[in-house]
């Protein structure tokens, strides 16, 4: 497979270095004014099969819309665990090596089951695969999107104090967040959760690798002031979880009205969505709330990613 950024998969939030990632802000930004111009057809006779095994709205749609914009061509399965073979006993690699005979460019994959994509990535063949979200492990194009928000928002990831709220344990979103943050200089990250869903050792031991400062605490109080970022994340109660944020026995966890008065003023929360009862309705009217912003990113990163993976190589 031949691609000109040297983009062939996207799997792992590992994978991206600090210059590729400026590459794929730059695409994001042009790729927004691409839409409001009403699309494109860089990827005209280009091919995405959307193959999600797991509910979604925002990366699914996000990828299908950006796939329409540049011009090329999905085709999808609604709930690929109930409506595809799946559900007669076919293997994921069954599945990958009979549509990837019919030849698309791309096969944009959520699965429940970790290592899910590196097992596609084995039996692809020439069509690229995208991770978009796996088991407990990654969720790389989320965190692309959230580290270009806090760019377009506050300018700047180095320097910058971030919190990172809730089920640490179970987040594909907050593992992809730490692997990018490894790769710039944040100045610390919180981590507040409960004591059952504390992020994981593996992700502590590369942030030290990487020599990111980290604290953990149960009370989100002990750090909404310090902080420039708040990431919140729900309960993953379809991973086995359950407890509530909101469960005042376990800790602070819901950016409430007291949180709101000890953040900066400049401060942002965001949160990959979908929420549940971690940030109350009323916080969407504070400017500080960045996660709708967040998730309309999502589309421009994906076309970014989407170019960068399938156009054609500049000579
Ligand atoms: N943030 C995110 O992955 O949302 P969806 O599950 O709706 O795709």
């Amino acid at each position: 497979m031949e691609s000109y950024y040297g983009l062939p998969h996207v799997i792992d939030a590992r994978q991206f270095d600090v210059d590729l990632l400026e590459r794929i802000f730059d695409e994001a930004k042009e790729m927004e004014k691409i839409v409001d111009e009403g699309g494109c057809d860089i990827l005209q006779r280009k091919r995405m099969i959307s193959l999600f095994y797991e509910p979604s709205t925002r990366t699914r749609f996000s990828f299908e819309l950006a796939m329409s914009y540049l011009g090329g061509t999905v085709f999808q399965t609604e709930n690929a665990k109930e409506f595809s073979s799946a559900v007669k006993g076919e293997t994921l690699e069954d599945s990958i090596r009979v549509l990837c005979g019919y030849k698309p460019n791309v096969i944009v994959i959520r699965h429940g089951e970790d290592g899910a994509a590196e097992r596609a990535v084995r039996v692809s063949g020439k069509t690229s695969i995208v991770n978009a979200g796996n088991g407990k492990e990654q969720h790389p194009t989320q965190a692309v999107l959230d580290i270009f928000t806090v760019f377009k928002e506050l300018g700047r990831i180095d320097g910058l104090s971030f919190a990172m709220i809730g089920d640490l344990a179970s987040s594909r979103v907050i593992n992809s967040n730490c692997y990018l943050l490894g790769k710039y200089r944040p100045e610390v990250i919180h981590f507040v959760s409960p004591k059952c869903a504390q992020v994981k050792p593996g992700i502590k031991e590369y942030l030290q690798r990487h020599s990111v400062r980290f604290s953990e605490t149960t009370d989100l109080r002990e750090v909404a002031s310090k902080v420039d970022v708040i990431y919140q994340t729900r309960t993953q109660k379809e991973r086995g979880s359950n407890f509530s944020c909101a469960d005042r026995r376990l800790g602070h966890f819901v950016v409430d009205r007291e949180i709101l008065q000890l953040m900066k003023k400049n401060a942002i929360i965001m949160h990959p969505l979908p929420r549940v009862d971690e940030i109350p309705a009323y916080v969407d009217e504070d400017r500080r709330a960045a996660y709708f912003r967040q998730a309309a990113n999502g589309l421009f990163i994906r076309m970014a990613l989407l170019k960068m993976i399938l156009a054609p190589s500049k000579s």
